[in-house]
Protein backbone atom coordinates (compact mmCIF):
# COMPACT_ATOMS: atom_id res chain seq x y z
CA UNK A 1 0.00 0.00 0.00
CA UNK A 2 0.81 3.34 -0.94
CA UNK A 3 1.51 6.64 1.69
CA UNK A 4 -1.59 7.93 3.16
CA UNK A 5 0.19 10.81 4.25
CA UNK A 6 2.97 12.86 2.69
CA UNK A 7 5.37 15.59 4.09
CA UNK A 8 6.85 17.58 2.16
CA UNK A 9 10.09 20.38 2.75
CA UNK A 10 12.42 22.75 1.24
CA UNK A 11 16.01 22.22 2.07
CA UNK A 12 18.90 24.33 1.78
CA UNK A 13 19.24 27.83 -0.19
CA UNK A 14 15.94 28.98 -2.36
CA UNK A 15 15.56 29.10 -5.75
CA UNK A 16 13.19 29.94 -8.51
CA UNK A 17 10.12 26.93 -8.86
CA UNK A 18 10.11 25.94 -5.25
CA UNK A 19 6.60 26.30 -4.68
CA UNK A 20 5.42 25.35 -8.00
CA UNK A 21 6.79 22.34 -6.87
CA UNK A 22 4.73 22.08 -3.86
CA UNK A 23 1.66 23.23 -5.46
CA UNK A 24 2.62 20.21 -7.84
CA UNK A 25 2.67 17.84 -4.90
CA UNK A 26 0.18 18.66 -2.81
CA UNK A 27 -2.49 18.89 -5.83
CA UNK A 28 -1.51 15.44 -7.41
CA UNK A 29 -1.51 13.96 -4.09
CA UNK A 30 -5.12 15.26 -2.34
CA UNK A 31 -6.61 15.73 -5.99
CA UNK A 32 -5.62 12.78 -7.74
CA UNK A 33 -5.14 10.18 -5.29
CA UNK A 34 -6.75 11.36 -2.03
CA UNK A 35 -3.33 11.12 -0.43
CA UNK A 36 -3.40 14.09 2.68
CA UNK A 37 -0.03 16.41 2.95
CA UNK A 38 1.93 18.20 5.22
CA UNK A 39 4.21 20.74 4.90
CA UNK A 40 7.66 21.06 7.53
CA UNK A 41 8.78 24.14 7.79
CA UNK A 42 12.54 25.75 7.30
CA UNK A 43 13.15 22.42 5.86
CA UNK A 44 14.89 19.38 7.97
CA UNK A 45 14.62 22.18 10.81
CA UNK A 46 10.91 21.85 11.26
CA UNK A 47 11.41 18.11 11.05
CA UNK A 48 13.75 17.90 14.01
CA UNK A 49 11.39 20.51 15.86
CA UNK A 50 8.30 19.30 15.47
CA UNK A 51 7.10 22.07 13.07
CA UNK A 52 4.52 21.24 10.81
CA UNK A 53 1.29 22.33 9.40
CA UNK A 54 -1.32 21.28 7.27
CA UNK A 55 -1.09 21.66 3.45
CA UNK A 56 -4.09 21.53 1.53
CA UNK A 57 -5.50 22.73 -1.56
CA UNK A 58 -6.08 26.54 -0.34
CA UNK A 59 -2.45 26.38 1.12
CA UNK A 60 -1.25 25.79 -2.66
CA UNK A 61 -3.68 28.09 -4.26
CA UNK A 62 -1.70 31.09 -6.51
CA UNK A 63 2.18 29.99 -5.40
CA UNK A 64 2.91 28.70 -9.41
CA UNK A 65 4.00 31.98 -9.87
CA UNK A 66 5.69 32.65 -6.74
CA UNK A 67 9.51 33.35 -5.95
CA UNK A 68 10.97 31.43 -2.27
CA UNK A 69 9.05 29.19 -0.54
CA UNK A 70 6.00 29.11 1.73
CA UNK A 71 7.34 26.32 3.83
CA UNK A 72 10.66 28.47 4.85
CA UNK A 73 14.24 26.47 4.64
CA UNK A 74 17.28 25.92 5.96
CA UNK A 75 20.90 25.33 4.81
CA UNK A 76 22.12 24.59 7.85
CA UNK A 77 20.08 22.08 9.80
CA UNK A 78 21.82 18.27 9.05
CA UNK A 79 19.48 15.84 11.15
CA UNK A 80 22.76 13.60 11.48
CA UNK A 81 24.96 16.66 13.13
CA UNK A 82 22.34 18.92 14.30
CA UNK A 83 23.15 21.81 16.27
CA UNK A 84 21.83 21.65 19.95
CA UNK A 85 22.59 24.68 21.94
CA UNK A 86 25.98 24.58 23.18
CA UNK A 87 28.08 22.63 25.74
CA UNK A 88 29.38 23.24 29.47
CA UNK A 89 32.31 25.30 27.38
CA UNK A 90 30.34 26.97 25.47
CA UNK A 91 31.06 25.34 22.09
CA UNK A 92 28.37 24.10 19.71
CA UNK A 93 26.65 21.02 20.64
CA UNK A 94 26.52 19.00 17.69
CA UNK A 95 23.70 15.91 17.96
CA UNK A 96 22.19 12.94 15.72
CA UNK A 97 18.76 14.01 15.56
CA UNK A 98 17.71 11.61 12.68
CA UNK A 99 15.58 9.90 16.08
CA UNK A 100 13.77 13.48 16.48
CA UNK A 101 12.87 13.69 12.85
CA UNK A 102 11.24 10.34 12.77
CA UNK A 103 9.03 10.54 15.84
CA UNK A 104 7.86 14.13 14.15
CA UNK A 105 6.84 11.91 11.34
CA UNK A 106 5.00 9.19 12.92
CA UNK A 107 3.10 11.16 15.24
CA UNK A 108 2.10 13.14 12.25
CA UNK A 109 1.54 10.02 10.88
CA UNK A 110 3.73 11.20 7.45
CA UNK A 111 4.68 7.81 5.77
CA UNK A 112 6.60 9.11 3.15
CA UNK A 113 8.62 12.53 2.76
CA UNK A 114 9.14 14.53 -0.73
CA UNK A 115 12.44 16.76 -0.16
CA UNK A 116 12.97 19.49 -2.62
CA UNK A 117 16.51 20.37 -2.69
CA UNK A 118 20.25 20.25 -3.93
CA UNK A 119 22.88 17.93 -3.18
CA UNK A 120 23.11 18.51 0.96
CA UNK A 121 19.62 18.13 0.90
CA UNK A 122 19.74 14.98 -0.80
CA UNK A 123 22.53 13.57 1.19
CA UNK A 124 20.86 14.80 4.70
CA UNK A 125 17.63 12.74 3.96
CA UNK A 126 20.02 9.35 4.09
CA UNK A 127 19.99 8.49 6.95
CA UNK A 128 16.11 9.14 7.56
CA UNK A 129 15.64 6.93 4.18
CA UNK A 130 17.47 4.05 5.98
CA UNK A 131 15.65 4.58 9.46
CA UNK A 132 13.11 3.60 7.28
CA UNK A 133 10.99 6.52 6.12
CA UNK A 134 10.98 6.42 2.29
CA UNK A 135 12.07 9.85 0.82
CA UNK A 136 11.88 10.94 -2.57
CA UNK A 137 13.71 13.50 -3.53
CA UNK A 138 13.46 16.50 -6.35
CA UNK A 139 16.22 18.47 -7.44
CA UNK A 140 16.42 22.46 -6.97
CA UNK A 141 19.22 24.57 -7.14
CA UNK A 142 20.46 27.81 -9.69
CA UNK A 143 24.04 25.52 -9.79
CA UNK A 144 22.58 23.17 -11.88
CA UNK A 145 25.61 21.19 -10.43
CA UNK A 146 23.53 17.75 -9.32
CA UNK A 147 24.46 14.51 -11.33
CA UNK A 148 22.10 12.69 -13.00
CA UNK A 149 19.52 15.24 -14.28
CA UNK A 150 20.19 17.49 -17.52
CA UNK A 151 18.35 20.42 -15.64
CA UNK A 152 17.34 21.79 -12.12
CA UNK A 153 14.59 23.68 -11.56
CA UNK A 154 15.59 27.12 -10.85
CA UNK A 155 18.46 27.29 -13.12
CA UNK A 156 16.65 28.77 -16.01
CA UNK A 157 15.30 31.23 -13.94
CA UNK A 158 18.68 32.57 -12.49
CA UNK A 159 20.54 31.89 -15.89
CA UNK A 160 17.90 34.92 -16.86
CA UNK A 161 18.57 37.17 -14.51
CA UNK A 162 22.06 37.34 -14.51
CA UNK A 163 21.86 37.35 -18.28
CA UNK A 164 19.57 40.57 -17.67
CA UNK A 165 21.87 41.97 -15.24
CA UNK A 166 24.69 41.46 -17.80
CA UNK A 167 23.30 43.10 -20.16
CA UNK A 168 22.78 46.10 -18.14
CA UNK A 169 26.52 46.32 -17.12
CA UNK A 170 26.92 46.43 -20.55
CA UNK A 171 25.70 49.49 -21.49
CA UNK A 172 27.02 51.29 -18.95
CA UNK A 173 30.78 49.55 -19.06
CA UNK A 174 30.59 50.56 -22.61
CA UNK A 175 29.67 54.29 -22.35
CA UNK A 176 32.27 54.63 -19.64
CA UNK A 177 35.07 52.76 -22.13
CA UNK A 178 35.57 50.52 -18.52
CA UNK A 179 36.00 47.05 -17.79
CA UNK A 180 33.60 45.43 -15.57
CA UNK A 181 33.67 42.02 -13.90
CA UNK A 182 30.59 40.62 -12.35
CA UNK A 183 30.84 37.94 -9.92
CA UNK A 184 28.08 35.21 -10.47
CA UNK A 185 27.47 32.60 -8.35
CA UNK A 186 27.21 28.40 -8.94
CA UNK A 187 29.98 27.54 -6.17
CA UNK A 188 32.15 25.04 -8.05
CA UNK A 189 30.21 24.68 -11.16
CA UNK A 190 30.52 27.02 -13.76
CA UNK A 191 26.90 26.42 -15.67
CA UNK A 192 25.14 29.70 -14.29
CA UNK A 193 28.44 31.67 -15.35
CA UNK A 194 28.51 29.78 -19.02
CA UNK A 195 25.38 29.73 -19.62
CA UNK A 196 24.74 33.71 -18.90
CA UNK A 197 27.63 34.96 -19.84
CA UNK A 198 27.13 32.91 -23.55
CA UNK A 199 23.53 34.91 -23.55
CA UNK A 200 24.58 38.36 -22.62
CA UNK A 201 27.75 38.28 -25.42
CA UNK A 202 30.64 38.23 -22.37
CA UNK A 203 34.13 39.61 -23.96
CA UNK A 204 35.89 37.35 -21.08
CA UNK A 205 34.25 33.83 -19.11
CA UNK A 206 35.95 32.68 -16.31
CA UNK A 207 34.53 29.40 -14.90
CA UNK A 208 35.92 26.94 -12.12
CA UNK A 209 36.36 24.33 -14.31
CA UNK A 210 38.96 25.92 -16.08
CA UNK A 211 41.46 27.33 -14.07
CA UNK A 212 42.68 31.08 -15.95
CA UNK A 213 45.96 32.82 -16.10
CA UNK A 214 45.36 36.32 -15.70
CA UNK A 215 48.20 37.45 -18.17
CA UNK A 216 45.66 36.08 -20.50
CA UNK A 217 42.61 37.87 -19.89
CA UNK A 218 44.55 41.60 -19.76
CA UNK A 219 46.13 40.93 -23.01
CA UNK A 220 42.63 39.97 -24.25
CA UNK A 221 41.29 43.09 -23.07
CA UNK A 222 44.37 45.55 -24.20
CA UNK A 223 43.38 43.86 -27.73
CA UNK A 224 39.77 44.81 -27.41
CA UNK A 225 40.87 48.52 -26.30
CA UNK A 226 44.08 48.04 -29.07
CA UNK A 227 41.04 47.08 -31.46
CA UNK A 228 38.75 50.45 -31.09
CA UNK A 229 36.67 48.44 -28.35
CA UNK A 230 37.42 50.36 -24.99
CA UNK A 231 35.00 48.23 -22.75
CA UNK A 232 34.80 44.13 -21.78
CA UNK A 233 32.71 42.78 -19.87
CA UNK A 234 33.98 39.88 -17.80
CA UNK A 235 31.66 37.22 -16.36
CA UNK A 236 33.50 36.00 -13.36
CA UNK A 237 32.24 32.81 -11.78
CA UNK A 238 32.15 32.85 -7.83
CA UNK A 239 34.42 29.84 -7.73
CA UNK A 240 36.72 30.64 -10.93
CA UNK A 241 40.51 30.61 -9.51
CA UNK A 242 43.77 31.64 -10.90
CA UNK A 243 45.39 28.19 -12.38
CA UNK A 244 47.92 26.80 -9.62
CA UNK A 245 46.09 28.62 -6.75
CA UNK A 246 42.34 27.70 -4.54
CA UNK A 247 39.71 28.90 -4.99
CA UNK A 248 38.59 32.54 -2.91
CA UNK A 249 36.46 31.61 0.48
CA UNK A 250 34.16 34.24 1.41
CA UNK A 251 32.95 32.82 4.68
CA UNK A 252 32.47 29.66 6.18
CA UNK A 253 28.78 28.48 7.84
CA UNK A 254 28.75 26.39 10.73
CA UNK A 255 26.55 23.36 11.03
CA UNK A 256 25.77 23.64 6.95
CA UNK A 257 26.01 20.39 5.09
CA UNK A 258 28.81 22.58 2.49
CA UNK A 259 30.15 25.29 4.42
CA UNK A 260 32.40 26.73 2.53
CA UNK A 261 30.65 29.76 1.02
CA UNK A 262 32.83 31.32 -1.81
CA UNK A 263 33.42 34.97 -3.22
CA UNK A 264 35.85 37.49 -3.92
CA UNK A 265 37.59 36.24 -6.83
CA UNK A 266 35.55 39.04 -8.71
CA UNK A 267 37.27 41.89 -7.05
CA UNK A 268 40.61 39.94 -7.13
CA UNK A 269 40.35 39.94 -10.87
CA UNK A 270 39.12 43.45 -11.30
CA UNK A 271 42.42 44.67 -9.63
CA UNK A 272 44.19 42.69 -11.59
CA UNK A 273 42.92 43.49 -14.51
CA UNK A 274 43.22 47.33 -13.79
CA UNK A 275 46.96 46.93 -12.17
CA UNK A 276 47.88 45.23 -15.76
CA UNK A 277 46.00 47.54 -18.38
CA UNK A 278 45.38 50.58 -16.80
CA UNK A 279 41.92 50.64 -17.73
CA UNK A 280 39.66 51.83 -15.33
CA UNK A 281 37.34 48.91 -13.65
CA UNK A 282 34.79 47.67 -11.81
CA UNK A 283 33.02 44.75 -9.94
CA UNK A 284 29.25 43.92 -9.69
CA UNK A 285 28.94 40.74 -6.88
CA UNK A 286 25.04 40.01 -8.36
CA UNK A 287 24.74 37.34 -5.37
CA UNK A 288 20.94 37.11 -3.83
CA UNK A 289 19.47 38.65 -6.61
CA UNK A 290 19.79 35.30 -8.70
CA UNK A 291 18.02 33.37 -6.17
CA UNK A 292 15.03 35.67 -5.88
CA UNK A 293 12.17 36.40 -7.90
CA UNK A 294 8.94 34.39 -9.79
CA UNK A 295 10.54 31.47 -11.60
CA UNK A 296 10.37 31.87 -15.68
CA UNK A 297 7.69 29.53 -17.72
CA UNK A 298 10.11 26.73 -18.24
CA UNK A 299 11.19 26.05 -14.68
CA UNK A 300 7.38 26.59 -13.65
CA UNK A 301 6.92 23.55 -16.58
CA UNK A 302 10.05 21.69 -14.74
CA UNK A 303 8.66 22.25 -11.11
CA UNK A 304 5.33 20.98 -11.95
CA UNK A 305 6.28 18.15 -14.05
CA UNK A 306 8.74 16.94 -10.95
CA UNK A 307 6.59 17.50 -8.10
CA UNK A 308 3.79 15.54 -10.01
CA UNK A 309 6.27 12.89 -10.59
CA UNK A 310 7.39 12.86 -7.26
CA UNK A 311 4.06 12.04 -5.80
CA UNK A 312 3.06 9.05 -8.73
CA UNK A 313 6.69 7.32 -8.13
CA UNK A 314 6.30 7.31 -4.76
CA UNK A 315 2.36 6.13 -5.09
CA UNK A 316 3.86 3.24 -7.41
CA UNK A 317 6.66 1.92 -4.70
CA UNK A 318 9.62 4.06 -5.17
CA UNK A 319 11.63 4.21 -2.45
CA UNK A 320 14.51 6.34 -1.96
CA UNK A 321 14.95 7.66 -5.19
CA UNK A 322 15.60 11.21 -6.37
CA UNK A 323 13.08 12.42 -9.65
CA UNK A 324 15.53 13.32 -12.72
CA UNK A 325 15.46 15.09 -16.28
CA UNK A 326 17.11 12.63 -18.89
CA UNK A 327 16.83 13.27 -22.63
CA UNK A 328 13.60 15.12 -22.26
CA UNK A 329 12.03 12.37 -19.33
CA UNK A 330 11.06 12.60 -16.54
CA UNK A 331 12.65 9.47 -14.38
CA UNK A 332 13.77 8.27 -11.13
CA UNK A 333 17.61 7.23 -9.87
CA UNK A 334 18.46 5.87 -6.73
CA UNK A 335 19.06 8.67 -4.01
CA UNK A 336 22.80 7.39 -3.30
CA UNK A 337 23.51 7.80 -6.98
CA UNK A 338 23.74 11.94 -6.12
CA UNK A 339 25.00 12.00 -3.00
CA UNK A 340 28.54 13.47 -2.18
CA UNK A 341 28.82 14.58 -6.17
CA UNK A 342 28.90 17.56 -8.33
CA UNK A 343 27.98 17.90 -11.68
CA UNK A 344 30.41 19.89 -13.39
CA UNK A 345 30.79 21.85 -16.53
CA UNK A 346 32.79 19.32 -19.18
CA UNK A 347 35.97 21.51 -20.11
CA UNK A 348 35.26 20.39 -23.76
CA UNK A 349 31.90 21.31 -23.43
CA UNK A 350 29.99 22.25 -27.07
CA UNK A 351 29.01 25.87 -25.64
CA UNK A 352 32.51 26.33 -24.40
CA UNK A 353 33.62 25.16 -28.01
CA UNK A 354 31.27 27.36 -29.60
CA UNK A 355 31.74 30.46 -27.09
CA UNK A 356 35.72 30.16 -28.04
CA UNK A 357 34.85 29.96 -31.83
CA UNK A 358 33.16 33.18 -31.85
CA UNK A 359 36.46 35.22 -29.77
CA UNK A 360 35.04 34.48 -26.13
CA UNK A 361 37.94 34.37 -24.08
CA UNK A 362 38.32 31.89 -21.52
CA UNK A 363 41.70 33.47 -19.88
CA UNK A 364 43.37 30.06 -21.26
CA UNK A 365 45.40 29.51 -24.44
O1 LIG B 1 23.80 26.68 -3.95
C1 LIG B 1 23.11 27.86 -4.21
C2 LIG B 1 23.93 29.06 -3.84
O2 LIG B 1 23.21 30.22 -4.17
C3 LIG B 1 25.33 29.10 -4.45
O3 LIG B 1 25.34 29.48 -5.80
C4 LIG B 1 26.03 30.07 -3.52
O4 LIG B 1 27.41 29.85 -3.51
C5 LIG B 1 25.43 29.74 -2.18
O5 LIG B 1 24.18 29.08 -2.43
C6 LIG B 1 25.20 30.92 -1.29
O6 LIG B 1 24.76 30.46 -0.05
P1 LIG B 1 24.14 31.40 1.06
O7 LIG B 1 22.71 31.65 0.70
O8 LIG B 1 24.27 30.62 2.31
O9 LIG B 1 24.92 32.68 1.07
Amino acid sequence: MGPRRIGVLTGGGDCPGLNAVIRAVVKTATLGHGVETVGILDGYQGLVEDRVVPLERDSVSGILDQGGTILGTNNRAAPARYPDGTDANGKPRIVDATDRCLATAEKHGIDALVVIGGDGTMSCSAPIAQAGLPVIGVPKTIDNDLVGTDLTFGFTTAASTATESLDRLHTTAESHHRVIVCELMGRNAGWLTLESGVASGADVILLPELPFQPEVVCDFVQSRRAGGRGFSIVACAEGARIAGQDAVVARRVQGSPDPIRLGGIGALVADLVERETGIETRTTVLGHVQRGGAPVAADRVLATQFGHAAVEFLLQGAENQVVVLRNGTIEHIDLMEVTGKQRLVPTNHPLIRAAQSIGTCFGVH
